[in-house]
């Protein structure tokens, strides 16, 4: 069991999460973070820290984001050489990007 983070975090990246993480499980891609199931020791203490509300225990993912599980566990290998340890600045537009509802067609996969 892993945590994971979904949809909201597309376009925002606000990065709170990283700071608080006891140990080295997230990954960064250009516009959003994914969590490495195989490093997250479920914690939970990522959760309350995103201002996007984008981060789930797997068990918990809201339906339409299902999707987001395995996208987590694939990227966080694709994106094994670009580790986030430490808060760095949201995306420029990130407050605008929050409240959006639909954003899949805007998740980049490539690498930070
Ligand atoms: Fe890190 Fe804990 Fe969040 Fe997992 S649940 S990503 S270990 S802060
Ligand atoms: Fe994303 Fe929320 Fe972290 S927007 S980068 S999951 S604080």
């Amino acid at each position: 069991m892993a945590f994971v983070v979904a949809e909201p975090c597309v376009k925002c990246k606000y990065t709170d999460c990283v700071d608080v993480c006891p140990v080295e499980c997230f990954f960064e891609g250009e516009n959003m973070l994914v969590i490495s199931p195989d490093e997250c020791i479920d914690c939970g203490a990522c959760v309350p820290e995103c201002p996007a509300e984008a981060i789930f225990d797997e068990d918990e993912v809201p339906e339409q984001w299902e999707e987001y599980i395995e996208l987590n566990a694939r990227l966080a290998e694709e994106w094994v050489d670009s580790p986030i340890t430490e808060k760095k600045d949201a995306l420029p537009d990130a407050d605008e990007w929050k409240d959006v509802e639909s954003k899949r067609q805007h998740l980049s996969e490539t690498p930070a």
